[in-house]
């Protein structure tokens, strides 16, 4: 469990990107922070890891407050998949992933063992391991990325926008990698959007935020669509929502197809039409 208790940062500059923000993000479970640009997703993701400090309050994971461990030890147990890949121009694809397994004191050999068998997982063709990251597309880039990520192990995955840099069909695949991807890893994630319908499809729990950090709502997606908690949220959400067609929502005995009101209307068969 990762729980912001009233955060708060503010840059040297005067900029109060986050003012009081409580969350609890359940273990095993992906928790979607959504909202519009500057609303503060990336400042509270790198608070969890200490890429940056809060100026008050505190994070904690399982109740430890993350100011007491030291930061390579908390990288270790926490995955950060960066906005736009963040892959390495002049490192191989396999040694992008390698990165972390190799700081934490794995043999060179060990490493890209751990790197291939990451491409596999994420669903990349493992001859393209010694490309560089300009030799492959932006889907494939934000793969490395997602195996990066994942390449210490970690109990936590952090996420920021992701898939952002992709067309939306390429997009969706990602999306139900990651959906598959968690049924079969069971990390506790905290993913980062401005797509609503990216929120919907992955998130257990929902928060919705504006500038400064400030939460307008926080559910499962069928609360928050059954009961948006006021006209914005309402608005952000999308008034042709009710028109919208059935969408793949991970349950925990597999995926199924839910309305989007959030009712379920089937379930998916592995394999199935
Ligand atoms: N190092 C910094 N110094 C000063 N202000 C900053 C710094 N980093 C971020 N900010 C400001 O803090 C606010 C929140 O930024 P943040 O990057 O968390 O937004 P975001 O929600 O991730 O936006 P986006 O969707 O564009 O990635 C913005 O107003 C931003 O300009
Ligand atoms: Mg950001």
């Amino acid at each position: 469990m990762i729980e912001f208790r009233d955060v708060s940062k503010n840059f040297p500059d005067g900029t109060a990107a986050v003012t009081n923000f409580s969350l609890v993000a359940p273990s095993r479970k992906t928790t979607v922070l959504v909202g519009s640009s500057g609303s503060g997703k990336t400042t509270l993701l790198r608070m969890v890891n200490r890429m940056l400090e809060p100026t008050s309050g505190t994070v904690s994971i399982d109740g430890d407050d993350v100011a007491a461990v030291p930061p390579v030890a908390l990288r270790r147990r926490i995955g950060y998949v960066m906005q736009n890949a963040g892959l390495l121009p002049h490192l191989t694809v396999a040694d992008n992933i390698a990165t972390v397994p190799r700081l934490l004191g794995e043999t060179r050999r060990a490493a890209r063992d751990r790197a291939l068998e990451l491409m596999d997982t994420v669903g990349l063709d493992t001859r393209m391991a010694d490309r560089y990251p300009r030799q492959l597309s932006g889907g494939q880039q934000q793969r490395v990325g997602v195996a990066r990520g994942l390449a210490a192990d970690p109990n936590i995955l952090l996420m920021d926008e992701p898939f952002g840099a992709v067309d939306p069909i390429v997009r969706a695949e990602l999306q139900q990698e990651l959906i598959r991807l968690q049924t079969e890893l069971d990390k506790t994630v905290i993913f980062v959007t401005h797509d609503i319908d990216e929120a919907f499809l992955l998130g257990d729990q929902v928060v919705i935020l504006a500038a400064g950090g400030r939460t307008l709502q926080v559910g499962s997606p069928s609360e928050i669509i059954e009961n948006p908690a006021d006209d914005f949220v309402r608005a952000f959400i999308g008034a042709e929502r009710g028109k919208r067609a059935l969408r793949i929502k991970q349950t925990p005995n597999g995926p199924v197809l839910v309305d989007p009101e959030g009712r379920t209307q089937g379930t998916l068969i592995e394999g199935g039409p």
